[in-house]
């Protein structure tokens, strides 16, 4: 049962209404703590990389790893990679081992996303029990290589979601509802509940199929999160709040043991940071023992 794609968890969630975590990671030590984190939860898990710590690592490495984390672990693990606007290195990681893709190609038009979506649902279907992930609209900040300036940003139309699924064939889908990649410069983001509780009635008001995803997890606030799980949503993707806390994680050990010359226990210090973090995503998003 341990390793997963992320539809059939996301199914779970979204039924018993509860959302699961997708952590981003850039580390070898970030993958053990998120995994950690998750297994003391007993929670259902997405570990995912984006495109650039998937070239540096090396997608072969990055999924030696996760089996052989996933395989022991006594719960559901899906590896997932984010916002990958290459159908090629989407095809790559399908290849080598990767549970769900996704294929970003929401800054493109209409119809040229929906052709190169399918194209990776088509691909990534026919290795094996891979999922696949498309977004439509744009969701606003930074995300690894991808900038999207706010005034580009757009939302995802109700109508046109629909469409998009059913011509894409996607599993689960990304629509752009007002959150934002990176640190929200403001207290109360400007999210669009009702749209993503429109998409959801859509798309599965009549049973779920195609499980939503929330990109931007970092900084929304609690009760935010709350109100998108009953909208539908039932993944949610933490990246910048790791990136911190492993940066912070560090410079604070360091500086705390300015002489000390013994590597792994900064290691320490950032997996028990990581873990920290990822407890506390797991038990707002209501994933808590349902493993
Ligand atoms: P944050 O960096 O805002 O947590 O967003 C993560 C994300 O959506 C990755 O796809």
């Amino acid at each position: 049962m341990s390793i997963v794609n992320a539809r059939e968890i996301m199914l779970e969630a979204a039924q018993g209404k509860y959302a699961v975590g997708a952590f981003n990671i850039t580390n070898l030590i970030q993958m053990e703590a998120v995994i950690e984190a998750a297994i003391e939860k007993k929670a259902p898990l997405i570990v995912q990389t984006s495109v650039k710590p998937s070239k540096f690592l090396g997608r072969q490495v990055l999924v030696a790893i996760y089996r052989t984390l996933a395989e022991s672990a006594p719960i559901p693990i899906c590896l997932h990679l984010d916002h990958c606007t290459d159908v090629d290195y989407c095809k790559q990681c399908s290849d080598a081992g990767y549970t769900n893709i996704m294929i970003d190609a929401s800054k493109q038009n209409y119809e040229e996303n929906i052709r190169q979506s399918k194209q990776v649902v088509e691909y990534a279907h026919s290795v094996g029990d891979i999922s696949v992930e498309a977004e439509l609209g744009t969701v606003s900040g930074v995300e690894d290589q991808i900038k999207v300036a706010e005034d580009e940003a757009a939302l995802a139309n109700p109508v046109q979601a629909a469409e998009f699924v059913e011509r894409t064939g996607v599993d689960i889908f990304a629509p752009a509802i007002g959150t934002a990649h990176g640190v929200y410069k403001t207290k109360n983001p400007k999210v669009d509940f009702e749209r993503l509780g429109k998409i959801n009635q859509i798309l599965n008001g009549s049973g779920v199929k195609t499980p939503l995803v929330v990109h931007g997890g970092t900084g929304l606030p609690e009760d935010y999160i709350k109100r998108l799980i009953e909208m539908g949503g039932a993944k949610f993707n933490v990246s910048t709040e790791l990136k911190h806390t492993l940066i912070d994680a560090t410079y604070d050990y360091i500086s705390g043991k300015r002489e000390e010359y013994d590597p792994g226990k900064i290691d320490i210090a950032v997996k028990d940071a990581i873990r920290g973090v990822v407890g506390r995503w797991i038990d707002t998003l209501g994933s808590t023992g349902k493993a």
